[in-house]
């Protein structure tokens, strides 16, 4: 399999132009491809759910931070934006059950590409719609 089908090499175009949100998406981006490196490379399942269960935490701890800022910028689509992230999380688990479940590291792989499919659509089409929104705006500052 080809490495870049593996791997998300991070772009400027994910930018959001907000420091601490691009730098909590540059690291879940490096999250997900240290997650499927780990498994091409046979990791063992402890360290995949390991790995997992510290990406959801950051996930959380992240989709929280950026609703508090939607909320702070009075964004319109907050609620939405919330929604998809609460769909996110529960998709998440979901995979996370599913690896739990097969000890088949290719079943694993096929998970790991599935996260990554949904982070990726997250962030360029949802997180891309407050960004526009962002630049919208006179006078935002960042904050
Ligand atoms: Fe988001
Ligand atoms: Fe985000």
């Amino acid at each position: 399999m080809e490495k870049s089908e593996w791997e998300i090499a991070w772009s400027d175009c994910f930018n959001v132009g907000v420091p601490e949100i691009d730098e909590e998406h540059r690291k879940f981006i490096s999250r997900v491809n240290d997650l499927n490196k780990t498994i091409i490379g046979g990791g063992d399942k402890a360290t995949v759910e390991r790995m997992m269960d510290l990406m959801l935490k950051e996930a959380t701890h992240h989709f929280w931070h950026e609703q508090e800022l939607l909320v702070r910028w009075k964004y319109p689509d907050t609620a939405a934006h919330t929604a998809t992230h609460a769909q996110l999380t529960t998709q998440f688990a979901r995979v996370m059950k599913e690896i739990e479940e097969s000890d088949i590291s290719f079943v694993w792989a096929l998970k790991g590409l599935r996260l990554k499919q949904l982070l990726v659509e997250h962030l360029l089409k949802e997180d891309m719609k407050y960004r526009d929104f962002l630049r919208e705006q006179t006078g935002y500052t960042g904050q």
